[in-house]
């Protein structure tokens, strides 16, 4: 391989590195399928009050499972991770690297 295709190749590796999103949970894309699904059986203030039962990160995002078969729907993984990321931004707030 001459220097020329070499440099290419170094470029083009590079720019698809860079193509690759670091952090991919979209929380408005969560918000949006929070209020058009979530909202039927309880508001916001279940996530606020007193004795609220989830305790971490994982915990919310099961819940967020159960709740969404309860629902009948059927979320990609991304869904879920997006509205589980809407929910400790906005209530919630756990540590991530916990
Ligand atoms: C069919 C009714 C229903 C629907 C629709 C529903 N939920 Fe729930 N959800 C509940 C009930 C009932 C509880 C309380 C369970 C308990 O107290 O243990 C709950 C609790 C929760 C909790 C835990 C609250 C806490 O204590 O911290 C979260 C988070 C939650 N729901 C998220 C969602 C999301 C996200 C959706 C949309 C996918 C959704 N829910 C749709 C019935 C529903």
């Amino acid at each position: 391989m001459n220097l020329i295709k070499k440099t290419l190749l170094a470029n083009l590796i590079t720019l698809l590195l860079l193509a690759v999103p670091v952090h991919a949970f979209d929380s408005d894309n969560g918000k949006a399928l929070h209020n058009e699904n979530c909202v039927r059986c309880h508001d916001d203030s279940m996530y606020t009050r007193e004795d609220r039962k989830t305790k971490s990160y994982s915990l919310l995002r099961e819940r967020v499972v159960q709740c969404e078969i309860m629902t009948e729907l059927i979320w990609f993984e991304e869904e879920i991770d997006d509205v589980t990321a809407y929910l400790n931004e906005s209530f919630y707030h756990f540590n991530l690297e916990k």
